[in-house]
């Protein structure tokens, strides 16, 4: 509190709930630099997010994802953050985004991600299937699994 505008604000949640839209918005409203880990991502390696699962598999990935979230949360304090939906995942990338400020979990019912995720398939680059369910089960499996982290990471969901 000392400081408030050195916090800074991260986004968690599902593919699709709208952490890089809402970041965007937010990041302009209050004149804070803005991050996407995803787009980070593809930019220090080169390669799109299906890429690197594709070539490496999802691990690869995860440390990737690891060491780009470790680099943003390390400078410039006070930007608005938004993490990709499994970022959580990791213990460690958990306890930093939780150091680097505070922690909004963006929520949506499965069908409405489904939806959401359906109409903009033009994203496969960054949205690689994580099973071989099909979307709507896909969502609702991997939110049951991740929920708990989401909600032990979040300072508010909404
Ligand atoms: C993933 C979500 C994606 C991206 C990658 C893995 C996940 O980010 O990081 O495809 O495991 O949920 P978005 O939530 O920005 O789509």
């Amino acid at each position: 509190l000392a400081q408030p505008n050195r916090r800074g604000l991260v986004l968690i949640g599902y593919r699709g709930c709208g952490k890089s839209t809402v970041g965007k918005i937010v990041s302009a409203r209050l004149g804070r630099p803005f991050f996407d880990s995803d787009v980070e991502i593809a930019a220090r390696s080169g390669r799109s997010i299906a890429a690197i699962f594709a070539e490496e598999g999802e691990p690869a990935f995860r440390d990737w994802e690891e060491r780009t979230i470790a680099a943003l949360v390390s400078d410039p304090p006070g930007a608005v953050l938004a993490t990709g939906g499994g970022a959580i995942v990791r213990e460690v990338n958990r306890s930093r985004i939780r150091d680097f400020g505070f922690v909004t979990w963006i929520r949506a019912d499965p069908e409405e991600l489904a939806r959401r995720l359906e109409a903009d398939a033009a994203r496969l680059d960054t949205r690689p299937p994580l099973t071989e369910r099909g979307t709507l089960a896909e969502i609702a499996h991997v939110l049951a699994d991740r929920a708990a982290l989401y909600h032990e990471t979040a300072d508010v969901s909404i």
